[in-house]
């Protein structure tokens, strides 16, 4: 089969990114214009500032990608976009100048799940890699264990029933002072801390289930800072953060290898932001070591947003033939349904 050409966009949040990816795999350029300087003065990601700083960055980050590349609009067989879930407004911008693209040069244009992007940077970084296996998706916005029965057939185990696990860890973050985005932050301080200093229990539930909440978790840390504060106690800012990343992230180790082991699975594949997390990813292989479950992680580049990933993704879905008319519109809310 002949080479496949994809160029990715991606412009969900707060990075403006455009890759350009061979056969799904071979990743040719990976730019990404990150808005996080500008962000962290508010503590967060502004929606309107967003728009405007992608449709500043737009244009300059495509050509980049393209010219790092080596490659020309014409090379390419398809134009692969976020379509959702996101900002609306952040994703509007991707997505018009990938359908201006699209019409422009009359090739295909490929509207992407931005979670199975980040299931596919596994594809990227694990050439041989394919399905089916676990995924566990930990993102800024998404916390989901998926069995991937095959490219594009997903199935849902486990989902978050309130706050994503990264947002958890950047509101943590902020309740500490550290600045956005925290999760990066509070896996550094935690290395400093005793993860057994305080006890942050599991939320429970009625029934038995494997989803998550984290709101709870986040209340008691937020609690504990609190009434530490009125009682005049000297917090440990580093016990707080390590005790805290220990509870949320055994709590996803154990989700996740139950779903493995009990539906007869072999790998475990880390998607999304909170896959860079250094406490995960030692824990997580060590937990795996002891069950038999290979455990997978992109690099950090692939693991926080990027087009690299959106391009993977475009590429098995132009293989399905799972082509989008130049009518789609965002959708802010999109799940892992396709
Ligand atoms: O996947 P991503 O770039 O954006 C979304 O699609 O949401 O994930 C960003 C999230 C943020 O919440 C950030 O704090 C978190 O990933 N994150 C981390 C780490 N690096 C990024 N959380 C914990 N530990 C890290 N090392
Ligand atoms: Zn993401």
């Amino acid at each position: 089969m002949e080479d496949q050409l994809i160029l990715g966009i991606e412009t969900s949040c707060d990075e403006t990114a455009a890759s350009v990816v061979r056969n799904g795999r071979q990743v040719l350029s990976n730019i990404i214009s990150s808005q996080i300087p500008l962000h962290r003065k508010f503590g967060g990601v502004v929606p309107e500032m967003a728009s405007r700083k992608h449709t500043e960055n737009i244009t300059g980050v495509v050509d980049l990608a393209l010219k790092e590349a080596g490659v020309t609009l014409e090379d390419l067989d398809a134009i692969a976009v976020t379509r959702g879930p996101g900002l609306v407004g952040a994703l509007l911008v991707g997505l018009q100048y990938a359908k201006g693209l699209a019409f422009a040069l009359g090739k295909p244009l490929i509207g992407v799940n931005h979670i199975e992007g980040h299931i596919s940077a596994n594809y990227i970084q694990y050439p041989e890699l394919e399905p089916p296996f676990v995924s566990l998706v930990v993102s800024g916005g998404h916390t989901f264990i998926v069995e991937v029965r095959n490219y594009r057939d997903y199935v849902v185990v486990a989902k978050t029933r309130d706050d994503a696990v990264g947002e958890a860890f950047d509101k943590v973050a902020r309740a500490l002072s550290l600045p956005y985005p925290g999760g990066p932050q509070i896996d550094q301080l935690a290395r400093k801390g005793n993860e057994d200093a305080i006890a942050f229990s599991r939320p429970k539930f009625h029934e038995e289930t494997l989803d998550f909440s984290f709101s709870g978790i986040k209340s008691a840390v937020l609690n504990y800072l609190n009434s530490a504060a009125q009682r005049g106690e000297t917090i440990v800012p580093a016990d707080v953060a390590a005790s805290f990343q220990k509870a949320v992230v055994f709590n996803l180790i154990d989700h996740a290898m139950q779903v493995a082991v009990n539906r007869g699975y072999h790998r475990i594949a880390v998607a999304g932001g909170v896959a860079s997390n250094s406490y995960l990813r030692h824990n997580l292989v060590e937990e795996g070591k002891k069950q038999g479950i290979e455990i997978l992680f992109p690099a950090a580049v692939l693991c926080t947003d990027n087009a690299a990933m959106i391009a993977s993704a475009g590429y098995y879905q132009l293989q399905a033939g799972d082509i989008s008319p130049l009518s789609i519109n965002a959708e802010p809310n999109l799940g892992l349904r396709l």
